[in-house]
C-alpha cells in the first residue's frame, strides 16, 4: 500500500483527497517546489507525499530544500522560471517579502499553488493556496484548553513557530481568540521554538527556570508537535510529569504526539494534513484541462485528538507515512 492509499485510510486525511477522484492526467508536467526545509516530522511528511503524489501522477517534480530561508526559496523560484517549468509550488517559510518574485513568475505566465502556508501578497500573484485554517487551528487548541480546566486558573506558556511564518501569526491569534472569553486562563510567557524539536525544549527549559521550576506553569500550548515534544523532554528533565502537572496541547498530529499521548504526556493535538501536494495537482489539472479557476483558498480539516481518539491506533496508522 502506498502513502498516498494508507493517507486515503485514516480518517482525517479523506477530505484532502476528495477531488482525487475527477484529477485530470498531468503527467509529463514539470513542476518546481521550493520546500522550507526539514524543521518538522510534519515538514518530512509533506515532502514525501508530494514526492509520491508527483510519481504517481507522472510529474516530473524538481524539488529545492530552501534550508529555512527565504532568500533560497526566492533563488529556486527564480531558477524554477528560468527553467520554463510548468508550474511551481511553494510553502512559503515567512509572508512577507514574495511580490516581486511572484510577478515575475506571472509575466513568465506560471501558475504558483501556495502549499501549507499563506503570504501577505495580492491574491493574483497565485492560483490557489492548499492550507489549514490556522487560526481555526489556534482557536481548536484554546478552546481545548479552557474547557479542560473548566475555570480553575491556568497559566500558559507558548512555543511560537517561525517568526513571521503564516502559522505562528495564525495559530497565535486563534489561541489568544479561544481564551479571550476565559480570564481563569492566560499567556504567561511566550517565546519561538522556531518549529523544532531542539528549539522547543531549550525555549522550554528557560520558561521552567522561571517559572519556579515549572509550578507555576499550569499549560504548554506548542505551534507544532515537533516544539511539544521537546518541551515534553523539558518537563520530564525538570522532575515533572508533562500531560499532569503540565498539560500539553499542539498542533500536526505526527506519530511522536500520539505516542506521548497514549503514554498519557501530551493532552491534544490538532490535524494538519501533509497532503498538500494533491489537491494542488488536482487543481492544476483542472486549470490546464479547460481553464477552469480553482477556489482561491483549498481548506483542509483541523480535527483535534485527544487520549479518547484510540491514540495507539492513531500512531500505528501514521508511523509508516514520511514522518
Ligand atoms: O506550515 C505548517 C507547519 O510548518 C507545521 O505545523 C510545522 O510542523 C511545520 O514546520
Amino acid at each position: 500500500m502506498n502513502i498516498i492509499t494508507k493517507l486515503a485510510l485514516a480518517a482525517g486525511f479523506a477530505t484532502a483527497l476528495s477531488s482525487g477522484a475527477m484529477a485530470q492526467d498531468i503527467s509529463g508536467k514539470v513542476i518546481g517546489f521550493s520546500q522550507i526545509g526539514s524543521e518538522s516530522g510534519w515538514r518530512a511528511a509533506e515532502t514525501s507525499v508530494t514526492r509520491q503524489q508527483a510519481e504517481e501522477r507522472g510529474v516530473d517534480l524538481k524539488f529545492a530544500d530552501a534550508q529555512q530561508k527565504q532568500e533560497n526559496q526566492i533563488k529556486a523560484i527564480r531558477g524554477f522560471i528560468a527553467q520554463g517549468v510548468d508550474a511551481i509550488l511553494v510553502a512559503p517559510v515567512v509572508a512577507t517579502g514574495w511580490e516581486d518574485v511572484l510577478s515575475e513568475a506571472k509575466e513568465a505566465e506560471i501558475p504558483v499553488v501556495l502549499l501549507d502556508r499563506g503570504i501577505d501578497a495580492p491574491e493574483d500573484l497565485y492560483l490557489t493556496s492548499v492550507a489549514s485554517d490556522q487560526v481555526l487551528e489556534g482557536r481548536v487548541a484554546g478552546q481545548w484548553l479552557v474547557d479542560e480546566v473548566a475555570g480553575e486558573d491556568c497559566n500558559v506558556v507558548e512555543l511560537q513557530g517561525t517568526v513571521g511564518s503564516s502559522p505562528a501569526i495564525n495559530r497565535k491569534q486563534g489561541f489568544e481568540e479561544a481564551i479571550a472569553g476565559a480570564s481563569n486562563v492566560t499567556i504567561a510567557q511566550s517565546q519561538t521554538g522556531d518549529f523544532t524539536r531542539s528549539k522547543g525544549k531549550e525555549v522550554m527549559e528557560a520558561f521552567l527556570k522561571s517559572s519556579n521550576g515549572g509550578a507555576d506553569i499550569c499549560a504548554v500550548y506548542a505551534h507544532n508537535d515537533d516544539m511539544a515534544v521537546g518541551a515534553i523532554q523539558a518537563i520530564k528533565d525538570a522532575g515533572l510529569a508533562p500531560g499532569e502537572d503540565i498539560l500539553v496541547v499542539s498542533i500536526d498530529a505526527v506519530p511522536d504526539i500520539f505516542t506521548a499521548i497514549a503514554a498519557g504526556e501530551a493532552n491534544a493535538t490538532v490535524e494538519l494534513t501533509p497532503n498538500m501536494a494533491g489537491p494542488a495537482f488536482d487543481a492544476l489539472g483542472a486549470y490546464w484541462a479547460d481553464g477552469t479557476m480553482p477556489e482561491k483558498f483549498i481548506i483542509t480539516e483541523s480535527k483535534l485528538y485527544t487520549a479518547a481518539d484510540d491514540p495507539q491506533g492513531e500512531y500505528e496508522r501514521r508511523k509508516d507515512l514520511g514522518y
